[in-house]
Formats: structure tokens, C-alpha cells, sequence
């Protein structure tokens, strides 16, 4: 038996932090889009010998990951493995193609374990799992990977309630090639002694782009200016991106370095991209996922705040 998926990047469009709890995690308000760049897992169940699952990883980044207990898709499979109370991982054999930058923002390593848990579960037969409940023990943004559809994400990013179909959007990233340690962003937030910030309001739904565009921009990522700090570069890629012809809104994702554009038009996202590539740094643009029939329910809206 094999199987294939993709592992999209997930970008925050904003990220608010409204808390912090005592265990020293951060309270947030955030809506995850996914983007069409992708890692890709392929998992072959075969006969094994008894033992460890094999990981290999290959693809642009793959050089900077390690293929050992602490790579988060064999994490992601030991904890299957505990749950269907089986005594190894020796039937497993895993592929990771490594397209996205690690350490970057847009939760390449949580995709990636969000995949693992889909693809075992499904090859194991284990149907009835909540798969988000058990994504939460591995990391903060794998629930929302889980299913991989734009969400708003709350608490510290278990708490997932779908929205309504996102408009038509060109999103273009970029990442400098800078890996930026989350908790060093987090903890540069806490020290610049910036305040709490409220969720943000949203309207019921957006229609189009430019009521897409409004709205963003009363939002933002209260990470992107301790990510500065810590990493210039960020706001450099920030100009070129904002200088390009068609780019709506530039934004930082998650706590960096990844950077996000985002066009209406695909030719403006294109030219943006080969331009941020002949700069030296990394980049991708396509159309992103609009959430499609999973989040077209009229009960769901943008503003809403499910627990
Ligand atoms: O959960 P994850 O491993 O992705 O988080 C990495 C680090 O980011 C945590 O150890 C914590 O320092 C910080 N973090 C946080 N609040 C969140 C998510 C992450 O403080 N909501």
C-alpha cells in the first residue's frame, strides 16, 4: 500500500496575541490560510523486521532537517502508535520531499505532521481519531494542518473555527533564507513590553477581494516587529514585496521570516515572484486554497468566535 499528500504551507493573514496563559504559551487570534506550495509525504506500509519507522527526506530543504525521533512526522507516527497500541513503527516507510524553508513561519515541519497523522491513520484503519486533538501534543499550529482549510485559530491555536469561502487570491511568498527561532520571537514580544491585542473584527463575510484587503488591513501580525529586531532582513523583504505592481497587502507570517503578498491578479504575483528570486531569496506564488464546500456553511462567519 502507498499513499501521497501534500503538506501545504499555512499562512497566518494575522496574527494578534491576546494573552498568555500561566504555562507560558501565548493566547492568540489568527486566520491560517494555505498556500499552493507544498512539502509532499509518501508512505509505503510494508512487511517490517520490527523496530523504527524509515524517514528518508529529500528536496531543496531537506539538508536542514534530521531524520530522528525529534523530526515531528516520526513524532507525529510514535504518537499513532501509542494510540492504536501497537508495539512498532517497523511497517512504515515515509518519503518527505522538503520544498518549503524550515524555521520559517509557515508551519512546514507542523504540515508535515499533520500529513503523517492523515496518511498512518488512514493506512492503519484507525477511522474514528480526532486527529486535530492529538496534532495539539506535537504543536501549537498542527491542529489547524489537520484538515488544511483556512480557519480562525484562538487559545493557542487548538481552538478552530471554520469561515466562510475565501475570495480569489494570488498569494506570493517569500523567505530571505534567515531561520528564525519562534520562542526568540515570543520572547523579544515580551520584552519589548508591547500590550495585549483585542481580536480582531472582522466583517460576517468577504465577497471580494478589495472587502478582503479593508478589513486585513485593520489587523496585523504582532510578531513581525520583534521578528525585525531580531532579523532586519524581514523588513527589507517587506519593501521589495509592497513595492511590486498589484501586491494589496505585505505581511509577515507566523513569527517569521516568511513573508506573504497578496495579488489579485496572477501576472502581478508572478513578476513579483521571479523579481524577490533574483534578489537571492527563496520564493513561490500561486493561488491559494479558498476553503472550497468545507467552510461554505452560512452559519459560519469571519467574526465568529466558536469554542
Ligand atoms: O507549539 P510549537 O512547538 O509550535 O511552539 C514553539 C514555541 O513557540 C513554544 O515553545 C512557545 O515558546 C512559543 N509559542 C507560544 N504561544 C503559542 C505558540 C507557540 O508562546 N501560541
Amino acid at each position: 500500500m502507498s499513499l501521497k499528500s501534500p503538506a501545504n504551507a499555512k499562512i497566518n493573514l494575522f496574527l494578534h496575541i491576546t494573552g498568555r496563559r500561566a504555562n507560558g504559551y501565548h493566547e492568540l487570534d489568527s486566520l491560517a490560510v494555505f498556500a499552493s506550495t507544498a512539502d509532499t509525504l509518501e508512505l509505503t506500509l510494508a512487511e517490517g523486521v520490527g523496530g523504527r519507522a524509515a524517514l528518508s527526506i529529500e528536496g531543496p530543504f531537506g539538508a536542514g532537517l534530521q531524520a530522528d525521533e525529534g523530526n515531528l512526522v516520526l513524532r507525529a507516527a510514535a504518537v499513532l502508535r501509542d494510540k492504536a497500541k501497537k508495539a512498532d513503527l517497523s511497517d512504515l516507510s515515509i518519503r518527505l520531499m522538503k520544498n518549503l524553508p524550515v524555521a520559517s513561519g509557515i508551519g512546514g515541519g507542523s504540515a508535515d505532521a499533520a500529513a503523517a497523522l492523515r496518511m498512518i491513520s488512514q493506512a492503519w484503519g484507525l477511522d474514528c481519531l480526532n486527529l486535530e486533538a492529538l496534532g495539539e501534543t506535537l504543536g501549537a499550529d498542527v491542529p489547524v494542518c489537520v484538515a488544511g482549510r483556512p480557519r480562525r485559530m484562538q487559545g493557542i491555536g487548538e481552538i478552530l473555527s471554520d469561515v466562510p469561502p475565501l475570495p480569489r487570491c494570488f498569494m506570493v511568498l517569500v523567505n530571505p533564507g534567515v531561520p528564525v527561532a519562534t520562542p526568540a520571537v515570543f520572547k523579544a514580544w515580551r520584552a519589548s513590553e508591547a500590550p495585549f491585542t483585542p481580536a480582531a473584527e472582522l466583517s460576517p463575510r468577504w465577497d471580494t477581494f478589495d472587502a478582503m484587503i479593508s478589513d486585513l488591513e485593520r489587523t496585523h501580525n504582532d510578531l513581525q516587529a520583534p521578528a525585525i529586531a531580531l532579523c532586519p532582513v524581514i523588513g527589507d523583504v517587506l519593501a521589495v514585496l509592497r513595492s511590486r505592481t498589484g501586491c494589496a497587502l505585505a505581511r509577515m507570517s507566523g513569527s517569521g521570516a516568511t513573508c506573504f503578498g497578496l495579488f489579485e491578479r496572477e501576472a502581478d504575483a508572478l513578476a513579483a515572484s521571479a523579481a524577490l528570486l533574483a534578489k537571492g531569496w527563496w520564493s513561490d506564488a500561486g493561488l491559494w486554497s479558498t476553503g472550497g464546500a468545507a467552510g461554505s456553511s452560512a452559519a459560519h462567519e469571519l467574526g465568529a468566535t466558536e469554542r
